[in-house]
């Protein structure tokens, strides 16, 4: 059984129930998933060879601060970071280090900026110089999964519904999706519910309601979907060690589908692989 609460005056904590924001919140979830955005679209010029994943991290917090906001995940349960930068068979919750990024690389990056309270989560993959066909074919369907669990998300269907098309379309490809992380529900809270599903049935999950706000950031594998998490306790990489991709939307729910709320201004939601649509 599943409820719903109001969003204004609900208390700040993941109360079990899934909340319905109005006008104001979406207006202030736009300005901070709009900053995201902007961020993930600076760092088209920034991610080449040679440049380490720290200077990115370094380039992230100040871009934040420069526009008033903080990283969500810095000390964010022990994580110590402006950022998440996931390379090749890393799932995600890479951490930031001094290694230079190399020629052929895939990296995603995953930022979450709070403004005036809102929380704007995105990532995409960046290709690092020139990548391999196998690499670009994974890339574009994780991309598709993106925008195909997207498409699903209307008021009446279930969060089932965004699953289905996930997985659908991620194993016609002969790719797999990633069971171990969701979508999450986002807002004054980093990670609320409901939990979005990136596989499963339509007639699954709740209803999807207007006014709801979460994340859809499905992870899919070239190999086989199982992850583990490697001794510092966030990187998750595939077991197989094949190579990994993600991309990540904050969407909120409309009267007849949704609103991306951290669509890129300037047409780079997808790194290296041409423009959307
Ligand atoms: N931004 C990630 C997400 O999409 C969460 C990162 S939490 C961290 O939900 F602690 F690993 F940074
Ligand atoms: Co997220
Ligand atoms: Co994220």
């Amino acid at each position: 059984m599943v409820n719903y609460i109001e969003a204004a005056g609900a208390p700040l904590k993941n109360t079990g129930a899934i909340r319905l924001y109005g006008p104001e919140a979406f207006e202030g979830m736009r300005a901070a998933c709009q900053l995201t955005a902007r961020c993930l679209d600076a760092l088209v010029d920034i991610v080449k060879p040679g440049v380490t994943t720290d200077e990115i991290d370094r380039f992230i917090l100040a871009f934040g601060l420069d526009h008033g906001a903080l990283p969500a995940t810095l000390n964010y349960r022990g994580y110590t970071k402006s950022s998440c930068t996931s390379i090749n068979h890393v799932v995600c919750h890479g951490i930031p280090n001094d290694k230079p990024l190399r020629e052929g690389d895939v990296v995603n990056i995953d930022v979450t900026f709070i403004l005036n309270g809102w929380h704007g989560d995105a990532s995409r993959m960046y290709p690092v110089g020139s990548i391999k066909r196998a690499a670009e074919r994974l890339l574009e369907v994780t991309y598709e999964c993106l925008m195909l669990g997207i498409a699903a998300v209307k008021p009446g269907a279930r969060t089932g519904a965004i699953g289905e098309a996930i997985q659908t379309f991620a194993e016609a490809e002969r790719c797999s999706v990633v069971r171990d992380f969701c979508g999450h529900g986002v807002g004054q809270l980093f990670h609320d519910t409901p939990n979005i599903l990136h596989y499963g049935r339509a007639n699954e999950g709740p209803e999807i309601r207007e006014g709801m706000i979460f994340t859809i950031e499905p992870m899919i594998n070239l190999g086989r979907p199982h992850v583990k998490v490697l001794a510092d306790g966030w990187t998750a990489v595939t077991r197989d060690r094949s190579l990994s991709a993600q991309y990540e939307h904050t969407v909120g729910v409309t009267a007849d589908g949704c609103e991306i709320f951290t669509l890129s201004p300037a047409g780079l939601d997808r790194p290296g692989l041409g423009s959307n649509t």
